[in-house]
């Protein structure tokens, strides 16, 4: 089912002048860009004898196998097979992958993209300022980092030190379902410790922050947290599943304040000591995730109503993708709300 999906690997800026290679899905494939800058994403497994295309070079944007040097296009075709001086009757193919630029990031689909690549509106606005904060991998499930990012009760535990307040009980969100995901929208007071005050802007010691949390299926999520000060920072996150095991977790902020009011590396400082907290206690959780409820084993409370929503929505989708079969009934599918 998530081979259905756009996934968001890396920073175009990772792209050089050599191929990228990277594991989406258990699948080994590999990135590069051509000529005009466009990313394109083929099996890393050349045709011929499979040796790794990764281990290649460019060359007037195709890629070129390492072994023989049979070139690529970036549709997979084959352009050149310096052994041989007429073309083949038969074209050859490595098998090529759907593959975009946005949001300064690539993004993959290994098969016939289920929804499009969500849209990040404030990205397109002139008063917000883009900041990549990381892109690296974590030993965990996608859905654990997911879960996670909606649930207002870990604040207090795994946050204690950094900027969740004393008290135990979350404001819990109000949740509204979507087709795709759901928006959960809350108001917490949440600490401002010393450390961290100018990056916010703000000299208090608490603050009631707006939290407006955009989830999408299966692993993105936007989150707006707006200060009583006028600052808005969004958060985007991306988690891509490397294999049953490991993520790519990729996040970069959109912000209204400006580089000279707060440096990047402040922005990112801010963002990466709290990422961190959770870092060490959700890779230590189970990879594996009940989806369905009757296999679900877990203890719940309340506030886990937007994991539980995530679960029940990656469900939902696996069963339509199932019995859809192709794309046109698909895209017919309206998810039944709670
Ligand atoms: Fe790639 Fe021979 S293995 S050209
Ligand atoms: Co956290």
């Amino acid at each position: 089912m998530l081979r259905r999906f756009w996934h968001c690997l890396f920073p175009m800026s990772d792209l050089g002048d050599t191929p990228r290679p990277f594991r989406l899905l258990g699948e080994n494939i590999v990135v590069w860009k051509d000529a005009e800058g466009a990313p394109h994403a083929v099996q890393d497994r050349c045709p011929h004898k499979t040796a790794k295309l990764s281990l290649g070079y460019l060359q007037n944007g195709d890629i070129i196998c390492p072994y023989h040097g049979w070139a690529f296009d970036g549709d997979g075709l084959c352009t050149l097979i310096p052994q041989e001086l007429a073309p083949r009757e038969r074209r050859v193919h490595v098998r090529a992958y759907h593959c975009a630029e946005r949001y300064g990031q690539v993004w993959v689909c290994l098969d016939e993209p289920a929804l499009d690549i969500p849209e990040v509106e404030p990205f397109n606005d002139p008063s917000f300022r883009q900041v990549f904060e990381f892109s690296e991998d974590w030993a965990c499930s996608p859905l654990r980092i997911m879960e996670n990012e909606f649930d207002a009760a870990h604040l207090s535990f795994v946050h204690a030190t950094s900027f969740g307040n004393t008290d135990p009980i979350p404001a819990l969100p109000a949740i509204e379902v979507l087709d795709d995901g759901f928006i959960a929208r809350s108001q917490p007071a949440v600490r401002n410790p010393e450390s961290m005050r100018s990056a916010i802007h703000m000299t208090s010691a608490t603050t009631v922050r707006t939290t407006t949390g955009r989830y999408y299926v299966p692993f993105f999520r936007v989150t707006e947290i707006a200060y009583p000060n006028g600052l808005k920072n969004i958060l985007v996150t991306a988690l891509t599943p490397i294999d049953d095991r490991n993520t790519r977790f990729n996040q970069f902020v959109l912000r209204n304040d400006t580089e000279e009011q707060v440096s990047t590396a402040q922005v990112i400082a801010f963002d990466r000591k709290v990422t961190l907290e959770d870092k060490l206690i959700l890779e230590s959780t189970d990879p594996d995730v009940p989806l369905d409820a009757s296999e679900d084993d877990e203890e719940h409370m309340a506030s886990d109503r937007p994991g539980l929503l995530m679960r029940k929505k990656i469900r939902a989708f696996c069963d339509e993708l199932r019995k859809a079969g192709d794309l046109g009934a698909l895209l017919e599918v309206r998810l039944a709300g709670e």
